[in-house]
């Protein structure tokens, strides 16, 4: 009997209709459109604006238009795994809401937190189930809610981050297709240069801090922007040499969507050509753990069944990785 893989099958997605303009910026923090493009690639990002609502809404909406798209019964589903560093709320899984929300009644369900690693680490952790053939259907959904510990008075990082969710199925597959190869990392020496400090368990909120801000996220631009370049470029060379392939063999880079410039730099480390970096950070901003999952869904169409895929991430923590990937269908 052939090893089983893990593949994705099906991709759904969800943005909040809500655009928060690089021009709309200007009016809030002392910035300027022609600045963020040039630094970041960033022209517009999406914000989840009702109250009450976080980021189970976006993972419901996406995994809805998985359901929808695919046609697979909720009721078949095993597991679903909500990757997010904004859960709805403290002590509840957002990821158990979820699934009763989308039907998936026969389904256990956790969040998995790896701040913008989540999604990529979730996918070592859905294929890993996958593997070992006791589950069939594992539904991993990247959202997050960023704008719910944005300062949007501080324009170190409230030009970089939106809202958003994406949703991939994973199932086995007997033709070797789906993930092939993971290289993840991580250096808890890195969380002090990006990170919400207040609102954890080492330092709750009160009255007095309150004030202060240090409930929202932090982080030392500079500092994050060279071991993001550094790291993620160094797993997705290491990846390909270790699996012996080339340039040519390879199809896609799906990077982690945080700055236009540490994308170029990755991909330039592996020498590829513009048309293979996918790319939507101009649209979305840095959605943490939906980019991949996003990318994956603005690109269902280009993609053919047996191209390769190298993933990359790096987020706070901090946490990096890469995975090859052998993509299972066309669509
Ligand atoms: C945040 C980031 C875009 C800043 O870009 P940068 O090129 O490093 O810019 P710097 O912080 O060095 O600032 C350069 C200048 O622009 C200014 N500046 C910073 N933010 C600005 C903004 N939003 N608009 C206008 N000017 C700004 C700075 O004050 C500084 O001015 P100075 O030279 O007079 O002191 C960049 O560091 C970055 O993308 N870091 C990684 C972020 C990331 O990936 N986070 C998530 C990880 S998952």
């Amino acid at each position: 009997m052939s090893k089983i893989t893990a593949a994705i099958t099906a991709v759904g997605g969800y943005l909040p209709d809500f655009v928060l303009s690089n021009k709309v910026l200007e009016t809030m923090v002392d910035t300027n459109d022609e600045w963020i493009t040039t630094r970041t690639g960033i022209k517009e990002r999406r914000i989840l604006k009702e109250e009450g609502k976080g980021s189970s809404f976006l993972a419901i909406k996406a995994a809805e238009n998985l359901i929808e798209k695919s046609g697979i019964n909720p009721e078949d589903i095993d597991l679903v795994i909500v990757a997010t560093a904004t859960p709805d709320m403290k002590a509840a899984s957002t990821a158990a809401y979820t699934a009763t929300q989308i039907g998936a009644v026969n389904a256990f369900s956790y969040d998995l937190e790896a701040a913008c690693s989540s999604f990529l680490f979730g996918m070592s952790t859905a294929s890993a189930y996958i593997e070992s053939g006791r589950y069939k259907k594992i539904l991993l959904i990247g959202a997050d809610k960023n704008s719910s510990f944005i300062n949007y008075k501080d324009r170190a990082t409230c030009i970089i981050f939106g809202d958003g969710a994406g949703a991939v199925l994973f199932e086995p597959n007997e033709e070797g297709l789906g993930l092939q190869d993971e290289l993840l990392r991580s250096n808890g020496e890195g969380r002090e240069f990006l990170r919400a400090q207040r609102g954890g368990s080492s330092y709750p909120i009160n009255a007095d801090t309150f004030a202060e801000g240090s409930h929202y996220v932090f982080q030392d631009g500079k500092t994050v922007f060279k071991n993001a370049v550094f790291n993620m470029a160094d797993v997705a060379e290491r990846i390909l040499k270790r699996n012996n392939l080339t340039n040519d063999d390879v199809q896609w880079l799906a990077a982690h969507q945080a700055n236009k410039r540490i994308i170029d730099a990755t991909a330039n480390r592996i020498n590829l050509e513009d048309e293979k970096v996918m790319m939507n950070i101009q649209k979305y901003g840095n959605t943490t753990s939906a980019t991949l999952p996003l990318l994956l869904w603005d690109y269902e169409k280009q993609l053919k069944k047996g191209d390769t895929i190298i993933f990359a991430a790096f987020g706070g923590g901090f946490t990096w990785g890469s995975i090859y990937f052998k993509w299972a269908y066309n669509s």
